[in-house]
């Protein structure tokens, strides 16, 4: 997820779960070929397994991207057919590829030709007018004839004129009946499905119909969520107990970073919505929000953040968090 996303999320979700699969932010093809690569696409051996999301329509600059993405050892390229934002359809891709499903097959065929991962495609269920069931069937049909070893549904359309980015993200009704029958179609080729998926339990549901699931917001927003992955979904054990224990694993990452040249900030943006629902949560977000935000700021203020918490869990917790959304609007510019 643009901005969210980003190296120091991924690390820190991936203290929260050994299984689940983290996808980096998009990256168009061309900031991959002729940007600052380490910058844009540099990654930590922790992350694995980490799939990068690439943006572009043209096959040779793709699959360019994507054996760069390859040799920097990524574990799955990922295509990125969903995003509705203005300049991603000015530079035609995203989701206006909805309507190309030829194109992107020819995407994903030079693609998986280049790279020994697998190559993935995260889509939507059609865009403006399209008929959603027809769109999603001769979309999924061109990308898994073309070799893409899975495809991701992000279970809504795409309004591309008319709505942000942002309401795109909630205002076009969820089909996700929809996208249990494409996997009924498919039942031998992973068919994940995304949107409006709040918790584990809903995650389990789906886990019915489909292979997989693909938690955004829900993730980022009250990433305790993480926590419960790997024993709720795959019948491991958690990797810690709980969140305070994540956090303070967390710590010693934070301190390269911040050797490095990082603000603390950068790093705890990541994580105002942990706590959600335990006396204190508030303090721990105004503090990070305040004094986490200072050029100088150290390890110190993130104790003194944590230190505010309370142990017990309130039965609110199941709710999102809401001070912790207010102080994550201003991200949401992607
Ligand atoms: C801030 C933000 C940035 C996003 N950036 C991307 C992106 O780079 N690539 C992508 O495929 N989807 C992106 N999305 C969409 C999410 O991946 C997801 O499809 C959408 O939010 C619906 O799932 P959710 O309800 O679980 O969040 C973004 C969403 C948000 C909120």
């Amino acid at each position: 997820m643009m901005d969210w996303t980003d190296r120091r999320c991924r690390a820190f979700h991936r203290l929260m779960s050994r299984r689940a699969r983290l996808y980096t932010e998009m990256v168009t093809a061309d900031a991959v070929v002729f940007g600052p690569r380490e910058r844009l696409i540099g990654f930590d051996a922790a992350e694995h397994p980490v799939a990068l999301q690439l943006g572009g329509s043209d096959p040779r600059r793709l699959t360019e991207a994507a054996s760069i993405g390859a040799d920097f050892g990524y574990d799955e390229i990922n295509l990125n057919c969903g995003c509705p934002s203005d300049r991603v359809q000015s530079g035609r891709f995203g989701a206006c590829l909805m309507r190309e499903p030829a194109l992107v097959g020819e995407c994903v065929a030079a693609i998986a030709a280049a790279v020994d991962v697998p190559v993935t495609v995260k889509c939507r269920i059609g865009v403006d007018a399209q008929e959603p069931g027809e769109a999603l069937t001769a979309f999924a049909a061109s990308v898994k004839a073309a070799g893409a070893a899975a495809l991701v549904v992000h279970a809504r359309k795409a309004w591309l004129e008319g709505l942000s980015p942002k309401d795109n993200r909630t205002v076009p009704p969820l089909d996700y009946p929809l996208v249990h029958a494409l996997k009924r179609a498919h039942a031998r080729w992973p068919i994940v499905i995304n949107g409006g998926i709040a918790d584990l339990d809903e995650a389990r549901t789906h886990l019915e119909h489909v292979d997989g699931v693909m938690m955004g917001r829900a993730a980022y927003q009250n990433p305790e969520i993480l926590l419960d992955v790997d024993s709720s979904l795959f019948g491991e054990a958690a990797p810690f107990d709980d969140p305070f224990e994540a956090l303070e694993a967390f710590m010693p990452v934070i301190a390269r970073g911040l050797a490095r040249g990082d603000r603390l900030h950068d790093w705890t943006r990541h994580c105002l919505g942990l706590f959600a629902g335990r006396p204190g949560a508030r303090n721990f977000r105004r503090i990070l929000a305040t004094e986490g935000v200072r050029a100088d700021a150290g390890l110190d203020v993130l104790r003194r953040a944590v230190a505010c918490v309370g142990r017990v869990v309130e039965p609110a917790a199941a709710r999102p968090p809401r001070g912790a959304r207010e102080l994550l609007r201003q991200h949401e510019g992607a």
